[in-house]
C-alpha cells in the first residue's frame, strides 16, 4: 500500500489549494508535508506562497525546451530530488508526461464532477451546459485529460445568478477542503488502486454528494 508523507505540489496560478495543504501540514499529525513546489511559469502567487512558507521552489517553462518531450523529462528531473511519495497537481495547467507519471503517483484536482466537463474550462463549460449541480473531483492523474481514477468527489449547487468567477470560488471552497482531507487520509492510511477503483485504507474513496 502506498503512503504519502512527502508532497511535491505543482501550481500555475493563485495557489489557494497549495495554501490549504501548507496550512494543514503545519500540524505534524496531518501526516504529510509539502517538501517542494514546482511551477510552469514565474511570478505567480503560488510560488510566493511557497516562499513565504519556506518551501523550496522550482520553475520549468515549456518554452525553454525544444520539444514537449524535453519539458516532460525536465519537470520529472526537477521533482525527483525531493523524493515525493505523492505529486499533487493543484491548479497546474499542464498535462504531465510519462517521465513524471511513471515515476510518481500524481493526484489532481478538477473543478467539475468528472467525467463531465474535463479540461481547462470545467466551470465555464458546466455553466454553459446549464447544469444545476456541479462540484469538484480529486483523481489520480493518467496520460489523458482529467481521465484518471477518481478518488473523491463533492457536489456544489449552481445558483441562478452564478457567473464563472462566483461559481468557481464556491467550488474552490469545497475543493480545498476535499483535497486536504484526501491527501491527509492517503498519507495516514495509504491507498491502493485496482483498475479505476481507488481505496484509501480499507475504505472506499472519501467525499459525498
Ligand atoms: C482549481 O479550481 C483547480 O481545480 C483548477 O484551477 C483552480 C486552481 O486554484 N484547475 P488555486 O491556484 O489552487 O487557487
Amino acid at each position: 500500500m502506498s503512503k504519502a508523507g512527502r508532497l511535491v505540489v505543482l501550481v500555475s496560478g493563485s495557489g489557494t489549494n497549495l495554501q490549504a495543504l501548507l496550512d494543514a501540514s503545519a500540524d505534524p499529525s496531518y501526516g504529510a508535508r509539502v517538501v517542494a513546489v514546482g511551477a510552469d511559469r514565474e511570478g505567480i502567487e503560488g510560488l510566493a506562497r511557497a516562499a513565504r512558507a519556506g518551501v523550496p521552489t522550482f520553475v520549468e517553462k515549456l518554452r525553454d525546451h525544444p520539444t514537449r518531450a524535453d519539458w516532460d523529462r525536465a519537470i520529472a528531473d526537477r521533482i525527483a530530488p525531493y523524493e515525493p511519495d505523492l505529486v499533487v497537481s493543484a491548479g497546474f495547467m499542464k498535462i504531465l508526461g510519462a517521465p513524471t507519471l511513471d515515476a510518481f503517483p500524481v493526484l489532481n484536482t478538477h473543478p467539475a464532477l468528472l467525467p463531465s466537463f474535463p479540461g481547462a474550462h470545467g466551470v465555464r463549460d458546466a455553466l454553459a451546459h446549464g447544469v444545476k449541480v456541479t462540484g469538484c473531483t480529486v483523481m489520480l492523474a493518467d496520460a489523458g485529460v482529467d481521465s484518471g481514477p477518481i478518488v473523491a468527489q463533492e457536489a456544489v449547487r449552481v445558483l441562478a445568478d452564478d457567473d464563472e468567477a462566483v461559481l468557481h470560488e464556491r467550488i474552490k471552497t469545497v475543493e480545498r477542503r476535499l483535497l486536504v482531507e484526501i491527501v491527509g487520509r492517503m498519507a495516514r492510511e495509504g491507498w491502493t488502486v485496482s483498475g479505476r477503483t481507488v481505496r484509501i485504507g480499507n475504505q472506499p474513496g472519501g467525499g459525498s454528494t
